[in-house]
């Protein structure tokens, strides 16, 4: 009854979306900020960054990743939500409605919505693995202090196929369930809820870890930067994760953006979601870095860390089990959130687009997704030996988006509003028409992304395609 009320309000507000009267949106200041902060936080943070900050010699990487974070994923980040508050549409149509007749900026927002197919292939198998690392924690007998057990009872997750696709699809459900009931009952509502949960638990973690005996070389690997580990490969990979992190790059921050209310500050916000969103990833370093190091095990597993190494420090410590399920749960919080922008992009595009109701769209998208994701899914087990350049296809996924698709669409909404949307709009925008007080902010916004941010991202991307 009550889901039936909830789809007859839906189909009654799409109705009047497309008559453009009532649009659905975030309702309160607080609730931008939580479903911005949601989508940025995620398994970037807590499956992405330490392990990335683990093979890269930890404090020197954190250092390039926080200059790739103020001078490209920061100023991005505010590009789109600028350019989505302003047209108030989905991102294809966001690009399209504010670009001169027949100049053809649309296809970075059309290169989103591939993108957030892509993201969410690979996204939502790691999701389903924390999903599945819940329950098995939860039910127990999982825990064991020899990596070479824990290694093996991953590898026995991934590597059978009906689980993998399981737990993949039990992801779908869960986001597709709440973004069927819209932006601000759906999303708003859900992460609101969750994001201060996530901060408690992760503090809790974190004093765990930090009072563990020996803790102290974790936090100095964190901490103390040692740049002779900075290669052109650090910086490269340090941009992909700072887009990564942010949500920039693909029409996710646009699609927020039009959600926003008329007088959010939104070089404020997305400075706090920022800055928010940083402090999760230290915080996640701290849970993990101490416990690493005090109980020996090695730092620089890669991708692998989170389901062997971390199960295997939690099983290490005191009370380690019941740590090992909250930290699970963490990581599961942050990927819903994440997850639900990722796919409001595809979901925003065929509602008001193409006119299909919300829990239609909704629906289309997770089957896609579904068919998309298997491959991912299947790749350890049924689809090992498919290669596609050398990669299997959740690392192509994994490694095109990060290191071509965002980039390449940051540098196209960059070069927009700076050399094509132009200045005065964008004073205009950010300042809200001159209500708020931030003029030299915003100026300085305005060279960063008409010089600094193109300028970089071309260099990165050059360096990545391996031409410099
Ligand atoms: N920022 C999220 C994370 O770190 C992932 C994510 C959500 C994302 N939306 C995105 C990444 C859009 C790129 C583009 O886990």
């Amino acid at each position: 009854m009550e889901l039936e009320r909830e789809l007859e309000s839906g189909k009654a507000k799409d109705a009047a979306a497309s008559v453009g009267k009532q649009r659905d949106g975030f309702t309160t200041a607080l609730g931008v900020i939580a479903a911005t902060l949601g989508s940025a936080v995620g398994l970037g943070n807590i499956w992405k960054f330490p392990s990335i900050t683990g093979q890269n010699g930890g404090a020197a990487f954190i250092i390039v990743y926080l200059i790739s974070t103020l001078l490209v994923g920061l100023p991005v980040m505010i590009t789109e939500q600028m350019l989505g508050r302003k047209a108030r549409k989905d991102a294809i149509s966001t690009l399209r409605e504010l670009a001169p007749k027949k100049q053809p900026w649309w296809l970075a927002g059309a290169a989103g919505v591939l993108a957030a197919f892509l993201i969410m292939a690979f996204y939502t198998e790691v999701a389903g693995w924390v999903f599945a690392y819940i329950y098995k924690s939860v039910v127990g007998g999982f825990l064991s202090t020899d990596p070479a057990v824990t290694s093996q009872a991953f590898v026995d997750l991934i590597t059978n196929p009906m689980q993998s696709l399981l737990w993949q699809w039990v992801v779908l459900v869960v986001i597709g369930a709440i973004l069927m009931m819209g932006v601000s009952k759906g999303i708003e509502a859900t992460t609101k809820r969750l994001m201060p949960i996530l901060f408690v638990l992760l503090v809790a973690i974190g004093i765990r870890s930090l009072t563990l005996e020996g803790a102290g070389e974790g936090l100095r690997f964190l901490l103390q930067p040692d740049f002779s580990k900075v290669t052109w490969t650090t910086v490269l990979v340090a941009m992909g994760l700072a887009f990564f992190k942010l949500s920039t790059g693909m029409g996710t921050m646009i699609t927020y953006g039009s959600y926003f209310r008329e007088e959010q500050n939104i070089p404020g916000t997305a400075t706090k979601v920022m800055l928010a969103d940083l402090l999760v990833s230290m915080l996640a370093g701290i849970a993990i870095f101490p416990a690493v190091f005090a109980f020996g095990f090695e730092v620089d597993a890669g991708p692998s860390l989170l389901f062997i190494t971390i199960p295997a420090v939690f099983a290490s410590m005191p009370l380690g089990n019941i740590f090992m399920v909250l930290f699970f749960i963490l990581a599961g919080i942050a990927a819903t959130g994440a997850m639900l922008s990722l796919l409001e992009v595809p979901v925003a595009f065929i509602n008001e687009k193409m006119h299909i109701s919300r829990p239609v769209a909704t629906v289309i998208t997770v089957v896609l997704l579904a068919l998309i994701g298997s491959t991912a899914a299947l790749s350890s087990s049924t689809l090992a030996d498919v290669k596609i350049f050398g990669f299997t296809f959740f690392d192509l996924f994994d490694y095109t988006t990060s290191n071509i698709l965002l980039p390449v669409g940051g540098l196209f909404i960059a070069l927009f509003a700076g050399w094509v949307w132009g200045k005065d709009r964008i004073v205009d925008a950010l300042t809200n028409s001159g209500a708020l007080k931030n003029e030299w902010v915003v100026k300085a916004f305005y060279v960063v992304i008409k010089f600094v941010t193109p300028v970089l991202l071309i260099l990165v991307l050059l360096r990545g395609l391996s031409i410099i």
